[in-house]
């Protein structure tokens, strides 16, 4: 009898926006798997001192810390190129910098919605097809595999954050997409979708603290914390998840009775 195979041992794991928040949590969680991290974010000032505590941190794994906007095609292929040289090679990609903010739909500028578009959605595509020629190494067995971060508002209409739910909602598509276009090169692509998470970025959203947020939790019992989505992240990355891709996996917990959904952030 063999136990599951959660080990990140020997994985090298590129985490975006990874400063703060569900990336922090994703970057730490996988060092202390044995996973080295490459991790990013738009300042060196903010994601240098995560990888430093890493580093310090009595976990099997290392981290490298670098400058990366999403929305440049140049710091994508920067940052990878050198993630892989610091490592010798990429096995597993996180793509989960994103953000928004919340306003009601006729008030949405095009510049409003091409900023939000072009992070979340935008920053996907443009590091999957980075990925892609780190992961894609055309051996029978040997592709990594990528997590995508979308939200419970691709999955269900959530008022005022119109523009990120179309951008979560083709994030989905897209991971169901790559997965049967790449499930030859062995590359397994899934994704999750958190419901509402204690955050920085949320509290910022909201224009609150962050010891507020769990007041606008419309979840049953609690609010959902950053080190949950991490483990979901380990779980679907893992030797464990070997035969799960094109999937996305929601992590919500329990909406109230009468809720359909947890992530109304509405303007009251
Ligand atoms: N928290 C939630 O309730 C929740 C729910 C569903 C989905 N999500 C998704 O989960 C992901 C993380 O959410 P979070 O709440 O942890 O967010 P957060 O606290 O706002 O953190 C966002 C991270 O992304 C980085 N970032 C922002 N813009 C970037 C860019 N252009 N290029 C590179 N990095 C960038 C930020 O770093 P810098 O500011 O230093 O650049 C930061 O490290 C996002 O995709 C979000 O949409 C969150």
């Amino acid at each position: 009898m063999d136990a599951p195979d959660f080990s990140l041992e020997g994985t090298n794991a590129v985490v975006t926006g990874a400063s703060q928040g569900i990336g922090q949590a994703i970057a730490e969680t996988f060092a202390a798997a044995g996973a080295n991290v490459a991790i990013c974010s738009r300042s060196m000032d903010r994601v240098g001192p995560v990888a430093e505590s890493i580093n310090d941190a009595d976990v099997p794994g290392r981290a490298f810390a670098a400058e990366c906007d999403v929305r440049e095609r140049d710091d994508v292929e920067a940052f990878f190129a050198a993630a892989a040289d610091e490592f010798g090679g990429l096995d597993v990609v996180v793509n989960n910098a994103g953000g928004e903010f919340i306003a009601p739909f006729a008030d949405i500028s095009e510049g409003g919605w091409e900023a939000v578009t072009d992070l979340n959605l935008g920053g996907t595509y443009r590091c999957c097809q980075v990925a892609g020629e780190y992961l894609r190494t055309g051996e029978a067995g040997d592709g990594g595999t990528i997590v995508n971060m979308a939200s419970v508002n691709g999955q269900h209409p959530a008022p005022n954050e119109s523009h990120y739910g179309a951008a979560k909602a083709a994030i989905i598509r897209l991971t169901e997409t790559l997965a049967v276009e790449w499930a030859q090169d062995d590359v397994r692509v899934n994704c999750i979708a958190p419901g509402l998470i204690q955050t920085p970025g949320v509290a910022d959203t909201l224009g609150i603290d962050e010891s507020d947020i769990p007041a606008r939790s419309e979840t049953y019992r609690r609010i959902g914390y950053p080190e949950e989505i991490a483990d979901l992240a380990a779980f679907l990355v893992s030797p464990a998840a070997s035969f799960v891709t094109g999937e996305t996996y929601t992590a919500k917990g329990v909406p109230r009775p009468g809720n359909s959904m947890n992530h109304d952030l509405g303007l009251k």
